[in-house]
């Protein structure tokens, strides 16, 4: 059955296998999400418990995605079709696609408020002398009706173009101009805040482990960023594993995507804090964060608008390659499980998105105040964000780890991880071992803890 899908599309070099799964990688959750998280959970103790995460749970699973990936050639369902006995495996699949679709939802909406502050530098509409205007200016942008909403379309709009036009050419030659060019600007900016008068406090904050802050909730956070940001749990890692060929070397593939994505997140801490610390903000306030404490850095480095501007361009550019990826997942569902044409499924995939993107976007603004039909005490943004990421993710994990761990043929996935022998994988057996048990283990704990099952 493996490998039957010859006709299938591959990407075309190393760099390219790369340079795309970061892309995936790399995105809001770095430079967004992993901040805010940090910030609302205590700072170092949050740090140390996603850094377990990413390599106990994350590097394994990323793995297992690969590997399943690849040998089927498949989307998350054709996989799991191909592989498993029982069909009920295939609700990994359902899982994965509501995630995707949830995810792709709220992520267009704070990928628009990148939108909305480009455009903002482009017309020099970020000149303000303190912190509490910028706090007002996102506050006043985010609760207001129409352009939320407005950019949250616009973003999708650019998703579909790109998406539509097909696996190799559109994804793979933005991915490698585009990630590099970053990475550089966020070194930069990275020197410019450890030469801030608050940078002691701020790095104190995000690397002094305060054990005894690690709660449940701090755990499950952790758990949901690590999945998150290394896009894992719904097969979008999968999907891509089915483009990677015969030779590509996975385990390294999945550690040095983890690694890079790792840190940037890192870079990204280190640009927040200490300006957060010098400008005199709450590391906990949440969503907003980023948004209110990056334009008071800009503003106070020469040319501003430009280094703001170019940010914000490569931003919205880093959050495309992430969406795309996002979109892969139920676009390969509809025309390889639905046999629609790529054309249609793509444009359904960007109909689901703009109609929950537009609720999203209105959590804020009309719906404010609305929770989510009265269930929970928390509007739509936040409930597809907490939902998606911190529990729909890691239970995907859980399950692919447990399918890869135990019920997938060790051959084959020795085969996969050593390319038929050719290649000597050290951390074989700890990869199997995360796999079988730790990850299980763990996110089950995690669960159970950190969701007040018990
Ligand atoms: N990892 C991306 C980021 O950090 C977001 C992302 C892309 C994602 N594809 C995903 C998250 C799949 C979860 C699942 O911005």
């Amino acid at each position: 059955m493996a490998n039957e899908n010859h006709n299938r599309a591959q990407f075309a070099t190393r760099l390219g296998v790369i340079a795309t799964t970061v892309g995936s990688a790399v995105g809001l959750g770095n430079i967004w999400r992993f901040p805010y998280e940090a910030g609302t959970h205590g700072g170092g103790a949050f740090l140390i418990c996603y850094l377990g995460c990413i390599l106990a749970l994350g590097i394994p699973v990323l793995c297992a995605e690969f590997v399943i990936g690849r040998n089927t050639r498949s989307n998350i369902f054709g996989a799991f079709k191909q592989l498993a006995s029982s069909g009920k495996w295939q609700w990994v699949g359902y899982i994965g696609i509501t995630a995707s679709l949830m995810i792709l939802s709220f992520y267009s909406v704070v990928a628009g408020w990148t939108l909305e502050y480009f455009f903002q530098s482009v017309t020099g509409g970020l000149d303000y002398d303190s912190q509490d205007e910028f706090h007002r200016q996102f506050n006043s942008f985010s609760t207001s009706n129409w352009r939320p909403i407005m950019w949250t379309l616009v973003f999708l709009v650019f998703n579909f173009i790109i998406v539509n036009r097909g696996v190799k050419k559109g994804i793979e030659r933005m991915s490698n101009i585009m990630m590099p060019a970053l990475f550089l600007i966020l070194l930069i900016f990275c020197v410019n805040s450890l030469i801030m008068p608050g940078a002691k406090e701020g790095l104190a904050f995000l690397f002094t482990p305060d054990f005894s802050k690690i709660t449940p909730d701090v755990l499950i956070g952790a758990l949901g960023q690590a999945f998150f940001s290394l896009s894992l749990g719904l097969g979008t890692m999968m999907t891509y594993g089915s483009y990677f060929s015969k030779d590509t070397h996975i385990v390294r593939s999945a550690s040095v995507t983890a690694g890079l994505d790792t840190l940037v997140a890192i870079l990204s801490g280190i640009i927040i804090f200490p300006a957060v610390f010098t400008f005199g903000v709450s590391p906990a306030q949440g969503p907003a964060l980023v948004f209110e404490v990056l334009p008071s850095i800009f503003r106070q480095l020469p040319w501003g608008e430009v280094w703001s501007t170019l940010f914000f361009f490569l931003l919205f550019l880093a959050s495309l390659t992430s969406t795309i990826s996002m979109s892969e997942v139920s676009i390969a569902f509809f025309t390889e499980e639905k046999k629609m044409d790529r054309k249609k499924a793509t444009r359904l995939n960007t109909a689901i998105a703009m109609i929950f993107g537009t609720l999203c976007a209105m959590s804020f603004g009309w719906l404010d105040g609305i929770t989510f039909f009265g269930l929970f005490d928390i509007d739509l943004f936040t409930f597809f964000d907490f939902t998606s990421s911190n529990i729909l993710l890691p239970l995907g994990g859980m399950l692919i780890s447990i399918f890869a761990g135990w019920l997938l043929d060790k051959k084959l996935l020795r085969n996969e991880l050593t390319n038929d022998g050719t290649i000597k994988v050290l951390s074989f057996r700890a990869i199997v071992f995360c796999l079988k048990i730790i990850a299980p283990v763990c996110i089950g704990l995690i669960f159970i803890f950190g969701l007040g099952i018990f």
